[in-house]
């Protein structure tokens, strides 16, 4: 269910106007609904119920304390891609064995730190990575398990920024190169070979070319078999999309139609690693209008928010609906731009709008994944507050950050 609707002429989130969260924290402030990241982490969960899973929530997208802590509590564990990630994930009560590690270039530091965890899985996605996961684990004389991270060569139609599947992408081992890798992890006593994993791609409206990719998965598992490497958990990866404009994107129900009964049969346990499917529609970044101009033909609403913010529309040309929280009448095309010294810093080009004035709230939708957790001090710009709500309380689950947090890491230097 959405979460954000207007009652009375206002938005609110769940049952707190957005006014009114502008007016406790200021503005520009990431606004978060605690129901909506529950419901879709529930809609994974039952998807998924008929065989076992864990669903492992790709910190990436947004790595809030608060919001790992309430995943956390609903039973998820964590994707993470760094050290940094691991060292968030365990402070927000991630169990390790409930964690799984990717990426393309982990260092030694980020492998023994895990090792040290003893996270779940280690992802790997070279044998010189494989090689240096044995390294690290024989001077610690631990088992690292691993898994290695298959690039199925799949196309998964999606902005080539975050597609991953494709034999042209960095990531993942070839399809044809992954029986080697996994013949030199089971002939090391310090490595325990006991997962697979893939990822295509974000954003994905259809499910099936994760279908296709599981499927080349399933059948490496029957091949190791042979080779006597059994497997026990399949990762699946994130990908799930959500509507950002008018997409009807397809949910974890159609994909656990497709997959699920190789998964059974197989009997292994099924780990994913959503996103963006269970943060991204649950956060709205609320900005104020601060003036309006006009160059030529050309109008434009300037607001507090910038791209330093929300950096999706410049770097990917996103699409984020942006609703005017005072519901009120006349139409306009306009650009919404931020303060920043760039051409670049835009969250709408040529954007229907109601007639906004300064001082009125602009809430940008769907900013939960991949919103607060790329914004930067760009233009030394103090990053935004966040904040939860749930039913009618709402409480700050970042504060915004001050001029003093800007010299922090220079300070006495
Ligand atoms: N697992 C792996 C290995 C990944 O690389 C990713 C995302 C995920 C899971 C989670 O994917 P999701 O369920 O959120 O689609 N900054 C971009 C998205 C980058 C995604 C990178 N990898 C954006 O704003 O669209």
């Amino acid at each position: 269910m959405e979460q954000f609707q207007y009652q009375q002429g206002s938005l609110a989130c769940e049952g707190v106007a957005l006014s009114e969260i502008a007016a406790t924290y200021g503005t520009p402030v990431y606004v978060y609904s605690e129901r909506s990241i529950r419901e879709r982490f529930e809609a994974l969960e039952q998807a998924y119920a008929s065989v076992p899973h864990l669903v492992c929530y790709a910190m990436k997208a947004n790595d809030n304390l608060s919001i790992v802590r309430l995943l956390a509590g609903l039973g998820a564990g964590a994707d993470i891609v760094s050290g940094g990630e691991l060292f968030r994930a365990r402070r927000a009560g991630v169990p390790a064995d409930r964690i799984v590690f990717a990426g393309v270039g982990k260092s030694r530091a980020e492998i023994a730190q895990a090792i040290d965890e003893d996270v779940l899985l280690l992802n790997v996605e070279s044998m010189d990575e494989l090689d240096a996961i044995s390294e690290v684990a024989r001077q610690k004389g631990r088992v690292a398990r691993v898994a290695a991270r298959v690039n199925p060569d799949v196309d998964p139609h999606t902005h080539p920024y975050i597609s991953t599947g494709l034999r042209k992408n960095k990531f993942g081992v070839p399809a044809d190169r992954v029986i080697e890798v996994y013949r030199r992890a089971r002939d090391d006593q310090y490595l325990h070979p006991l997962g697979i994993q893939m990822h295509i791609g974000s954003q994905l409206v259809h499910v099936q070319p994760i279908a296709d990719a599981v499927e080349r998965l399933v059948e490496l598992v029957h091949r190791l078999r042979v080779e006597g490497v059994d497997l026990h958990y399949v990762d699946v990866g994130g990908g799930l999309g959500i509507r950002y404009r008018d997409e009807e994107p397809e949910g974890p129900t159609d994909l656990a139609a497709k997959i699920l009964p190789a998964i059974r049969e197989l009997g292994v346990t099924l780990l994913c690693e959503p996103g963006r499917y269970i943060v991204g529609a649950s956060g709205a970044l609320l900005t104020r209008v601060l003036y309006r101009k006009e160059n030529g033909a050309k109008k434009f609403v300037v607001v507090d928010a910038a791209m330093n913010d929300l950096i999706r529309p410049s770097l990917y040309d996103a699409y984020h609906e942006i609703r005017s929280v005072r519901q009120c009448d006349g139409e306009e095309i306009v650009d919404v731009v931020g303060p920043i010294c760039e051409s670049g810093d835009f969250f709408a080009h040529d954007r229907l709008l109601p007639g906004v004035q300064p001082g009125d709230l602009l809430a940008i939708m769907s900013a939960g994944a991949y919103g607060f957790a790329m914004a930067s001090n760009y233009n030394a710009r103090p990053r935004p507050a966040e904040v939860m709500v749930s039913g009618t309380q709402h409480r700050l689950i970042r504060r915004r950050e001050t001029y003093q947090d800007l010299l922090r890491a220079e300070e006495g230097l």
